[in-house]
């Protein structure tokens, strides 16, 4: 029996080392054992043996490294011994993952999904408070994951706060961002779980503990952003400048009222919408156009077409029944649709479901959706700020609505605010032309009306204004519901 020690409980870079030697010596899964930190490893366990220098190099399934990189931040403690098997038996059985049936691929990704629901969950949960200590204000959480995912999920804090000092407290780990690097260490005594009002407290003590640089593993702290990430470092030098830019214009935002955009605005938006700007890959990167609402709802959740999956937390895809009669169109999704995963539920969706009631639609009959399926923000301290999308993002877009639609084949097509109607029509149009009628799309048998973003109405500063506009999008509304009885003719 042979024993690999592994740095900490989600070492992949270690695993994958000790892996790789092991597979090289020809060491079943068997006769293999790894222990993390001090832990005992077996009694009668040897060390396992250097690599020879000649070892062929290893040839692996496509996804299987980026689903080892999952397992082996699994609670359960075979985890490592569990993916070494999978990793040799793929040595024979190339297409052993494609074999749902097989227990060992079964077990593989029910233990995948459990992974990413904790990272999921540590990503919407995680709740930071600031603290303003001597060297600056720095934002700390407390949080209790069940698996070992601190290092799998840091680098989506990294990325979606880079202009903020923060750390995120475990019991098991900890990691510290500075704004230039990412450190892990070990987690905090869960006896010394803060309160609302001890953080303050507890973060003064572990900081000055575990983030002591002499400490530091960079070895587990490279591993752990991988180089793909470290493009994002230079953007560091644009955080100034973003949150500065960010306040600037929330407070333009609230000195001038909502204007639609200038002439010059538009018509640029329109060469970015018809010319070539953007190249959209082929099935915006897929293999094939989903068969059905849920297989496209599965694609879209990997969508790496244009960059701005990379900070949001999650796609928010549309949702309502396959067999809708009206899809509402939004811009993109807000702050809590993004951590939700659904749209319209934020303080927008709130206009749009008073106006839905006032019309007498039932939201469940519909389909509502977004122009772009990513959260598209700038960060501002803690708080993400809402940026528009630009048309070449909308255009990459656009693929996903073009499915829905396809998929949905509906009668009729609500497009909420200007993006929308873009995306929906494939060049823009002002509100003020377009505004409440019902317009013929090519496809012949479909129709959309425009008419205004909730947001619109949220931001108009004066109430009587507001309760206009309330009144004039509700009316919008009812000549939707004209299409909604369709649904029961349909079956
Ligand atoms: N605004 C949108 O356009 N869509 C949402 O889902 C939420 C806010």
């Amino acid at each position: 029996m042979f024993l690999a020690r592994l740095d900490y409980a989600a070492d992949f870079e270690g695993w994958r080392e000790a892996a790789r030697t092991a597979l090289a010596l020809g060491i079943a899964p068997e006769e293999m054992s790894f222990a993390v930190g001090d832990e005992a490893g077996s009694l009668f366990a040897e060390p396992l043996p250097e690599r020879p220098a000649d070892a062929a190099p290893l040839t692996v399934a496509k996804a299987f490294p980026d689903l080892a990189r999952k397992l082996v931040c699994h609670a359960d403690p075979e985890r490592f011994t569990f993916a070494y098997r999978l990793l040799w038996r793929l040595q024979r059985e190339r297409k052993l993952l494609e074999i749902v049936s097989d227990p060992d691929t079964a077990r593989a990704v029910e233990m995948e999904k459990a992974v990413r629901r904790d990272s999921h969950k540590m990503k919407a949960f995680v709740r930071f408070r600031e603290i303003e200590t001597e060297e600056g204000r720095v934002y700390v959480a407390w949080f209790e994951p069940f698996h070992h995912v601190v290092e799998l999920t840091a680098p989506f804090f990294m990325r979606r706060f880079p202009g903020m000092v923060w750390s995120i407290l475990t019991p098991e780990r900890s990691v510290h961002w500075d704004g230039t690097d990412l450190a892990f260490a070990p987690g905090a005594d869960p006896k010394d779980k803060p309160g609302d009002d001890d953080m303050e407290a507890l973060w003064l003590t572990y900081y000055a503990s575990i983030f002591n640089p002499a400490r530091l593993k960079v070895k587990a702290m490279q591993a752990e952003m991988p180089k793909k990430y470290w493009h994002n470092l230079p953007e560091a030098v644009l955080i100034e400048p973003l949150i500065r830019g960010a306040e600037a214009a929330s407070r333009r935002m609230i000195e001038t009222a909502p204007t639609l955009p200038s002439l010059r605005h538009e018509r640029q938006v329109e060469r970015d919408m018809a010319g070539k700007k953007t190249a959209v890959p082929a099935f915006n990167g897929f293999n094939r156009p989903p068969e059905d609402l849920d297989e496209a709802r599965e694609q879209a959740r990997n969508c790496k077409a244009c960059p701005l999956w990379e900070p949001a937390t999650q796609t928010v895809f549309g949702k309502g029944p396959a067999n809708a009669p009206v899809i509402f169109v939004g811009e993109q999704p807000g702050d809590q649709e993004d951590l939700a995963g659904e749209p319209f539920i934020g303080p927008a969706g709130k206009v749009f479901d008073a106006a839905l009631a006032s019309a007498g639609i039932d939201r469940a009959q519909a389909y509502v959706t977004n122009a772009v399926k990513h959260f598209k923000f700038e960060p501002r301290g803690k708080r993400r700020i809402h940026a528009k999308p630009n048309m070449g993002e909308v255009k990459v877009c656009r693929w996903w609505l073009e499915q829905e639609r396809e998929l949905i084949r509906p009668k009729l097509i609500v497009a909420l605010g200007a993006t929308a109607a873009a995306s929906v029509l494939g060049h823009t149009v002002t509100i003020r032309d377009t505004r409440s009628k019902l317009i013929d799309l090519p496809d012949g048998e479909t129709k959309l009306l425009v008419t205004v973003h909730p947001a619109y109405i949220l931001r108009l500063p004066d109430p009587e204004a507001q309760a206009r506009e309330r009144e004039a999008f509700a009316a919008d509304m009812e000549m939707a519901k004209r299409f909604v009885p369709a649904i029961a003719r349909r079956g």
